[in-house]
């Protein structure tokens, strides 16, 4: 199926376009809109958000990793009025799960994913610009509950307790389908807006999320950790799944109402 965008890119982005074929990808589930071009040659991903920090902190954290992990090249980024758009090269392969759940055969898919979450936390983040540590999720929070969007009870049981951070280079949004595979190997990582320094069991709690999510059951998830070399921190990754359910609680109202 072909469909046209309904925005109308800039002429920057549209010159990488022009010619062809567009499909609309109704994989993601935030408000960004993303389209796959291809010819003959070259497939591209253009991901168009609302304009917001966001959009451009995915750009920057792509320009960021160029060099340092397998992540799309940005081919292009701009922001219009209402909306930022960023042009950039595909990922090959495969999503870690599909429409029926996690890929088969599972057992290289968790020994993949282990590795991929190896491969983010080689990433050194002595100079990383971009942070997503207790304290900044903390800030974030405060904030909703300044607009009366969060109540401040909700603020005090989520961080009374913080735990000590291991911080490494975070994902942000380490689900399946930000992953991809391809012939048995890792091919990449996509979605990078949230990514940047942040305690190890924030992205851990995300993916053992997103094994349920895709069908997995507990011996999916030990066996990841098996792959992954470590024993599963509960709490910790409870504190940020805690904190994580909050902050999209807020957004999806925020949603609702616009
Ligand atoms: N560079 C890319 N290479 C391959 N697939 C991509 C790329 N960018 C986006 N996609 C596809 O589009 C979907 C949605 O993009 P994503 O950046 O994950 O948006 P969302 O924030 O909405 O989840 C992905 O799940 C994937 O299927
Ligand atoms: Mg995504």
């Amino acid at each position: 199926m072909t469909l046209s965008p309904p925005l109308l890119p800039p002429p920057s982005i549209q010159t990488h376009i022009e010619g062809k074929t567009c499909i609309r990808d109704t994989m993601g589930s935030t408000p960004a809109q993303v389209y796959k071009y291809s010819d003959g040659s070259t497939t591209l991903f253009l991901k168009v958000s609302p304009r917001s920090e966001k959009g451009k902190r995915e750009y920057d954290v792509l320009k960021w990793l160029e060099d340092k992990l397998p992540v799309p090249r940005v081919i292009e980024f701009e922001e219009t009025n209402d909306f930022s758009w960023l042009l950039m090269t595909a990922v090959q392969g495969e999503m870690m799960c599909n429409d029926i759940g996690i890929t088969e055969p599972k057992e290289l898919t968790f020994s993949i994913l282990a590795d991929a979450v190896k491969l983010l936390r080689s990433v050194d983040i002595t100079s990383c610009p971009f942070d997503r540590t207790i304290a900044t999720l903390k800030t974030e929070v405060d904030d909703y509950a300044k607009e009366g969007k969060i109540t401040p009870d909700t603020v005090q049981t989520l961080f009374n307790k913080p735990p000590t951070e291991e911080l490494v280079f975070s994902h942000g949004d380490c689900c399946l389908p930000n992953i991809l595979m391809h012939q048995g190997i890792l091919s990449g990582f996509i979605d990078l807006g949230d990514a940047g320094v942040a305690d190890k069991w924030a992205d851990l709690s995300q993916v053992v999320a997103s094994i349920k999510r895709n069908g997995g059951d507990q011996r999916d998830i030990d066996l990841f950790f098996e792959y992954l070399n470590e024993t599963p921190d509960w709490e910790k990754m409870q504190f940020f799944r805690d904190i994580e359910h909050a902050v999209h609680a807020v957004i999806n109202q925020e949603r609702a109402m616009n």
